[in-house]
């Protein structure tokens, strides 16, 4: 007879915890070059992006890069740096892309244009993009900073992208995908492959660490876009709500226009193409969501996204980095928050 898995086993939730408390030593470093890298004399740029840096909790990206780094066998302290120059890349897109997205709350707090104006949050978006270049120049590793580099240019692009594509109903599923790899995954594969090759790794190792976080990106993102229709505010520490509210041709939406049918056609074209919404709107939209089964084709999507991931670091051996950054990849498809 089979023996079954205990259920306590099987159904733990997946956590961050093995991982956080591997990193935590690399992690109190990256903390510190952050705090001294956000001073400047310009007062408004270091209150500003405190508002922002200080509500991370989980520092994923920069995670990623220590994370990778010591898994392909870093001894130094290389990693250090180009892991705060990622949480300063994703901080500075957060700062823009809330101005584009006109959201009013990020990482649990009041949105930082809505504080300080749009002006202010862009140019110090700007700071903080600069800050990191001059960080990944101090790395001194010309590899990571191409992939860095390339990674802010993709980045951009997949936001130009979104923005010129946003409120179409028609958009494939494999744009959104184009879209989602460039302006989340990219950093994520970019995170982990710069930690890699600071590291000396193989090239094919440098490789197989960029897939897992491309496909962790993809997963990630997913997960996002289906919380968007389902989390929690307080949990998300932003509003859900704000991807239909700007008529985004996320997966989710996508896969709901198409499973509806025609009876529901006029009610996207309202919603969605001319963006004309009542309030009991958005609810109507998450319930034929969760009936046709929407939300749960994009979650089991991440969830396949996810597998891919940890089926990247299948070479990497016996090394306590592994099984954190595999608890990773299902933290990312389970999260809430
Ligand atoms: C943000 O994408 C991507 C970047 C900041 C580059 P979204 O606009 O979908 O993400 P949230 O919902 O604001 O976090
Ligand atoms: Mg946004
Ligand atoms: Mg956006």
């Amino acid at each position: 007879m089979a023996v079954a898995t205990h259920p306590a086993v099987a159904e733990k939730p997946p956590s961050l915890d093995a991982l956080l408390t591997l990193a935590r030593p690399d992690m109190a470093a990256v903390d510190a070059l952050i705090k001294r890298h956000m001073d400047s004399p310009v007062p408004v740029i270091p209150a500003l992006a405190d508002h922002l840096i200080a509500g991370s909790a989980k520092r994923l990206r920069p995670l990623l890069t220590v994370a990778a780094a010591r898994l392909a066998g870093a001894r130094d302290e290389a990693c250090l740096k180009l892991a705060a120059a990622v949480e300063f890349i994703h901080t500075a897109t957060l700062l823009h892309d809330d101005v584009v997205d006109s959201s009013q709350l990020r990482r649990g707090r009041v949105a930082a244009h809505l504080i300080w104006g749009a002006p202010s949050s862009v140019l110090v978006g700007d700071f903080l993009f600069a800050r990191a270049f001059e960080l990944m120049v101090g790395a001194g590793s010309m590899p990571a900073l191409e992939i860095l580099a390339r990674a802010s240019r993709v980045i951009a692009e997949g936001e130009v992208l979104q923005l010129t594509r946003a409120h179409d109903l028609d958009l494939s599923q494999e744009v959104y995908l184009d879209i989602i790899k460039a302006k989340t995954a990219e950093l994520f594969a970019a995170a982990a492959e710069s930690g890699a090759v600071s590291a000396g790794a193989s090239p094919d190792r440098c490789r197989a660490l960029r897939k897992y976080g491309q496909d962790l990106g993809i997963a990630f993102q997913l997960v996002d876009d289906a919380l968007d229709y389902s989390g929690d505010s307080a949990d998300l520490g932003k509003n859900p709500g704000d991807d239909f509210r700007e008529g985004k041709a996320t997966l989710p939406l996508l896969l709901v226009m198409a499973r509806s049918g025609p009876a529901e056609r006029e009610f996207w074209i309202r919603t969605v193409d001319r963006r004309e919404q009542t309030a009991a709107d958005f609810a109507r939209t998450c319930e034929l969501m969760r009936a046709t089964g929407a939300l749960q084709s994009t979650l089991d999507l991440a969830a396949d996204y996810a597998t891919s991931a940890k089926a990247a670091l299948a070479d990497f051996g016996a090394n306590p980095w592994r099984p954190a950054l595999e608890d990773l990849a299902d933290f990312a498809v389970a999260r809430t928050a």
